[in-house]
């Protein structure tokens, strides 16, 4: 199949991609913005491949999403592409609403215009808002806290629309949160074990009592792929790992695989809006065929193991952009916690 998948030099995008180019066989076109979390070394090993083509470009940007769609007859897209740190959703909201509402809005128009046969968008957990006991269905309602889940629920709820209205065969998946190699270090896992490489403080919100349900990269592709080729259209499909854990449970557990003292755990103030708990039903992606197969423990030591042994690819972000973001976001967090 020839597929355009959007965000492709990002985390969860370039995992995906080099899995339908490398496993699937497939003919992929990555379109990519390359914005501060692109990043064209997570898909170098691809350059070359005849079934694999980069585009650098945005999903707004109207007259380029046409021309490629026709250009290279493309059959079916995944749009991976997405403003997705929820940190970063309170300092700049509107960055959020321009790519993942209105950017999804112009690669879904241009699909349907072009006759592509299958759209897959990929969503979140969050839009079912924070979930105190029990877990989120597909057909819960949508509750989203932050710009940053509104913004997806736009997205997800926009391409749903184009099922009900036009007929147009989409799929949505709402995956958890996931983690494993070349994620930027401004999310969870990754920030705190290269801080702790460096014996840095980990900033840790609030109580650290906050539940999420992890899910390895590699599963939650496989999950997009198999939902993309199988799933009905018009419906969802909630992805989840099975791995539900505590903050400071996974923040001990990744000290512990480096070997660092748990005295670098700093409880700072939290983030507003900070949502508690997500979790989901995955039941009916289950019944589809797709299942995890990365167990937590395994999953997270190999995760710390790739930052330990790849320090060059994080080092490089680190002195970047990302100093000026550090600082806003924690610069006074941690003074307040008692010193950097
Ligand atoms: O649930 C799926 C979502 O998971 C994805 O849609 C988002 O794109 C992804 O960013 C993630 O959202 P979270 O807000 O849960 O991920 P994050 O890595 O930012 O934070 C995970 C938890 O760790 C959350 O409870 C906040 C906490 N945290 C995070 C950071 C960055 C801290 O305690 N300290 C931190 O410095």
């Amino acid at each position: 199949m020839k597929i355009l998948v959007t965000g492709g030099a990002g985390f969860i995008g370039s995992h995906l991609v080099r899995r339908l180019v490398v496993q699937g066989g497939h003919e992929v076109v990555n379109l990519d913005a390359l914005k501060y979390s692109g990043n064209p070394a997570n898909v170098k090993d691809l350059e070359g491949k005849a079934s694999y083509r980069f585009v650098h470009g945005d999903i707004a940007d109207q007259p380029l999403v046409e021309r490629l769609l026709r250009e290279h007859r493309i059959e079916g897209v995944i749009n991976a592409a997405a403003e997705t740190h929820v940190d970063r959703s309170i300092l700049d909201p509107g960055s959020f609403a321009r790519t993942d509402v209105v950017g999804t809005g112009v690669l879904i128009e241009e699909s349907r215009r072009a006759g592509v046969l299958r759209f897959l968008q990929v969503s979140t957990d969050e839009v079912y808002g924070s979930v105190e006991t029990g877990s989120s269905t597909e057909d819960d309602q949508l509750a989203p806290r932050s710009p940053y889940s509104a913004s997806k629920a736009g997205g997800d709820l926009l391409a749903l629309s184009y099922w009900t209205t036009f007929r147009f065969p989409v799929v949505v998946t709402r995956g958890s949160n996931t983690y494993g190699p070349n994620q930027y270090p401004e999310k969870f896992i990754p920030l705190f074990v290269t801080n702790a490489i460096d014996d840095q403080p980990l900033p840790l919100y609030g109580d650290g009592r906050q539940r999420r349900d992890w899910l390895a990269v590699e599963d939650h592709c496989a999950a997009i792929e198999h939902v993309f080729l199988q799933g009905e259209p018009g419906h969802v499909y909630n992805v989840g790992g099975g791995n539900e854990r505590e903050n400071i449970t996974v923040a001990e557990q990744m000290l512990a695989y480096l070997n660092k003292p748990r005295n670098l755990i700093r409880f700072v103030h939290d983030r507003p809006g900070h949502d508690r708990r997500y979790a989901v039903d995955c039941g009916k992606v289950r019944q589809l065929g797709w299942k995890p197969t990365v167990p937590f423990d395994v999953g997270l030591r190999a995760t710390v193991e790739w930052y330990r042994t790849n320090e060059s690819w994080w080092r490089k972000i680190k002195s970047g952009e990302f100093r000026a973001y550090y600082e806003e976001m924690y610069g006074k967090r941690l003074l307040d916690a008692g010193g950097k």
